[in-house]
Formats: C-alpha cells, structure tokens, sequence
C-alpha cells in the first residue's frame, strides 16, 4: 500500500477536519495521499492496484449522506487489492455527565456495502465526534464545550489515521437489532427526512441574496429565485447553508414545521380509512374487513402520492405566501433565530464545480473570501 485517496463529505468542516489528520498521518508513514471534495461535487478516481480509499464524511440520519451513497455507488470498480476505510464524523453533546460521543448507527455498513460492490475490501471504520452542527434544530456547542469535542475528535481521527497507516483496522461493531434498525432509518433518512427537513428552510429578511447559499450548497439543492434561495428535494440536510450564512438570515420555520407536521399526521390517520373504502368500494361491498397487507400497501401508497405533494406543491404555495411582508414575517420565524451558528475552526468550503441556476457568475470569485 503506497497510495491513498481520502474522499471527504463536510457540511460545516469537521469531517474536513478529521480528513486532514488523518491524511498527515498516511503522510508521515511515507503514502502518497490525494484528497476528493465530495461536496464539491467530485466523483472518486480510478482507483489503484493495492491503494486505500478513505471515506470521511459527517453522518446524516445514521447514514453517509445521500450525495455520498449516489458517489460510492457509482464509484469506479476496483483495482486488484483496493481497500477502503469508512469514517463516520459524528455529533458529540455535552451533558450534565459530560461529554457524549455521537453515533453513526448502520452508516459505516452502508458505505462498506456500496464499496464492496465496487470490488473493495473493507480496511476499517470508526466513529469520531465532533460538535453537533444539526442547528436546524438545536443550538450548537460554544466556548469551552466546544474546544473540548473539537478535541476529542481530533485525537480519534489521529488514532484511526495512525492504525491505518500501520495497515492495520478496526471495525464499528453492530448487532443484528442496531444493524437493521440503523440501515431502516438510515434509508428512511435518505428517502424521505432529508426532504422534508429541507422544507423548514427559510430565508428571512436579513437576506442580502448574496448566492453564498446556492454556490456551496454540497447537494446543488438551492437555487436562487427572486435574489432569495429556494431548497430542492436533492438537499441532503448537511445544515452548511443555515451555519454559512453571513447574515444568518436562513432559519427553520415553525410555521412550516407545524403544517408539515400537521400535513404528515392527517395523512397518517387518513390514508389507512381511504385505503379500506377504496378496497370496499372495489370489491363491491359495503366495509372492507380489518386493516391486512392489501389495505397497507394501498395505504402506504396514498401516503408516499401525497407526500409527493407536500414536497413540491404546498412548498411552491409557502413560497408565493413569503412574497408577502406580514406573511414573511410569520413564516419564517423561528427558534433558529436565536441560535449561534457552527463552522469547524479556519473551514471555508469549496463552491461547487457548476453554477447553480439563478446564481450569477461573477460572484464565484468573492464567495470564498466571505465564507466565515
Ligand atoms: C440532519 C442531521 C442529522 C444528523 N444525524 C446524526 C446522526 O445520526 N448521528 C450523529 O452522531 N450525528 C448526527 N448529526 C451530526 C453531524 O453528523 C455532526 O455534527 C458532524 O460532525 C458534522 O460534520 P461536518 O461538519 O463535516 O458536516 C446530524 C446532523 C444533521 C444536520
């Protein structure tokens, strides 16, 4: 094993972070490393005979984000030899007991598993935390908390970096419950939640419709309409636009929160009751009997065709009510408001190779330097 490929996936630079460590480390043991920005929109190279393939990215949902899975599956067969080594970048919080690592649930094994498709053997796979940054919904760490995971994380990526670079590896370990149950939601995350979430996306009136948003969104999920952004189904929730902000101006909404939530409960209760008339009406008689598996699928089918709706429609309705300054104010308010934000210290990200639509060109070049 003489060379090393690191692909890396970081909303808001902690798996960035553990990247780099570990990338010393390989260094420091005399490989050539190379490194790939999947958020920047790079697919992973034509592997080497005997090289190591390093996947460091933050943990969505128990899962690697969606962007990661779609570039793992379609990653280029492997060469004879090829290992890969998966990091999960997790989300530590600091308790009354003190310090908790986060958790990466089935997401290592999904990862492995899509690279074991591709020809890879599995050469390792860890945990590391660092601070939360899912402000979405919770304000993330400061201070002395902060420093505290931010060095806790360093020094499990320096450990796993320094195991790899001995060839040797160790495995996250799951058993049969935590394994289905991890890749269930892990899948469910990367289905369905990931785009719900990106409907609680606002941006409120501090917005200055500057496109840093759109430039760095890792997914390509935003576009800008009107000089504000609009989030797409292909968000993957890495939370950096809401933590890149310069204005802090994008929140989540509790007004969209309460209609999505509200939305998803009516149709819960109601696609089972239409499910069984509809199969009565079908078979001609006058009540279907009981709730069996014909009556579920029907059910769960009606709830996915209204989902549908929820994402596109009722998202496109919120937006032509925001146009309006009293309705703005209401429906893009929010906790976030409040919240501090989070960048990995010194993380300015990549924008992405393309242009998003409605972004305008000759401000690619200042983004960088605006990035906190
Ligand atoms: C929508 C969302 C879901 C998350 N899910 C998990 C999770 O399942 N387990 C976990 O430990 N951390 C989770 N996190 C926290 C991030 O993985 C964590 O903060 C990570 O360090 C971020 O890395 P990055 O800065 O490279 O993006 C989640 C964060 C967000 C925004």
């Amino acid at each position: 094993m003489d060379e090393a490929t690191i692909a890396v996936f970081s909303g808001t630079g902690n798996a960035a972070r553990a990247a780099g460590i570990v990338a010393d480390r390989l260094r420091a043991a005399g490989l050539a490393v190379s490194t790939v920005d999947l958020a920047a929109g790079a697919a992973l190279p034509e592997p080497s005979a005997g090289g190591l393939l390093v996947v460091c990215s933050s943990t969505l949902g128990f899962s690697p984000p969606s962007t990661v899975m779609r570039a793992l599956r379609r990653a280029p067969r492997a060469a004879p030899g090829s290992r890969a080594a998966v990091i999960c970048v997790c989300g530590a919080t600091m308790g009354k007991t003190g310090l908790t690592g986060g958790w990466s649930g089935a997401a290592s094994i999904a990862a492995l598993a899509a690279l074991g498709r591709r020809g890879y053997r599995a050469a390792g796979s860890v945990d590391v935390s660092y601070p939360e940054n899912w402000t979405q919904a919770s304000p993330p760490a400061t201070g002395a908390d902060r420093d505290a995971m931010l060095a806790r994380g360093d020094a499990e990526a320096a450990a796993f970096g320094t195991l790899l670079a001995s060839g040797q590896g160790t495995f996250l370990r799951r058993n049969p419950l935590t394994r289905s149950l991890g890749r269930f939601v892990g899948f469910v995350f990367r289905v369905l939640a990931r785009r719900a979430l990106a409907r609680l996306f606002v941006a409120d009136d501090a917005c200055t419709g500057c496109g840093l948003c759109a430039a760095a969104c890792p997914s390509g999920a935003i576009t800008m309409r009107g000089g504000r952004p609009a989030w797409s189904t292909a968000c993957s929730a890495c939370n950096r636009c809401i933590n890149l902000c310069p204005t802090a101006a994008i929140q989540t909404s509790t007004a969209r929160l309460v209609l999505v939530l509200g939305f998803n409960a009516a149709l819960m209760l109601a696609a089972p009751r239409v499910a069984r008339a509809t199969l009565a009406a079908v078979a001609g008689g006058s009540a279907w009997p009981g709730f069996g598996p014909a009556s579920f699928a029907l059910g769960l089918a009606l709830y996915a065709a209204l989902t549908v709706l929820q994402l596109g429609p009722l998202d496109a309705l919120l937006r032509a009510a925001e146009r309006s300054k009293p309705l703005r104010r209401l429906l893009t308010s929010g906790p976030t408001k409040r919240f501090p934000r989070y960048l990995a210290p010194g993380f300015s990200p990549a924008t992405r190779t393309e242009s998003p639509p409605g972004f305008p060109s000759d401000r690619r070049m200042s983004l960088r330097s605006r990035a906190r």
